[in-house]
């Protein structure tokens, strides 16, 4: 099994920003951690991150034939990209949504997610464990 776990918008500084929300670890230890729990697992995953809402369309079409599934943190643009949500409902790999962050416990704006209804599931809330069972989703 194949998983692309895909980072968005400003998590590239996670372990940097806002310590208290996403915690002191970087995106890279956390992408070992997720390393880590797919290969005692079998699983084949690849880490890719951006801060551009064109090239995480690009890699969630090019996932189609190549992936069983998708790990999306879109950060930001979870709220409010409309590119990203057609991305997913244009591709047959199915994509569970992650937030490190109980989305539900802050700011206003947060709670929308125009990405969950086109996506497999949601997980929220557990920080970097969040990823970890999402990826654990694909293997029930
Ligand atoms: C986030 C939550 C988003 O609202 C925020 O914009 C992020 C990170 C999370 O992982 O909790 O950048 O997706």
């Amino acid at each position: 099994m194949k998983i692309l776990i895909l980072n968005g918008v400003n998590l590239n500084l996670t372990g940097r920003r806002e310590r208290g929300v996403y915690g002191d670890e970087t995106l890279e230890e956390i992408d070992r951690a997720i390393g880590a729990f797919a290969a005692a697992r079998g699983v084949e995953v690849s880490f890719f991150q951006s801060n551009l809402e064109g090239e995480l369309c690009t890699a969630i079409q090019q996932a189609e034939g190549k992936y069983d599934g998708i790990v999306l943190n879109a950060g930001a643009f979870t709220h409010y990209s409309y590119a990203l949500r057609d991305a997913i409902a244009a591709v047959r790999v199915p994509v569970v949504e992650v937030h490190m962050s109980n989305v539900h416990a802050r700011e206003e704006f947060r709670r929308n997610s125009v990405l969950t209804p086109v996506c497999r599931g949601e997980v929220l809330g557990f920080g970097k464990n969040s990823y970890i069972l999402a990826l654990e989703s694909f293997l029930l």
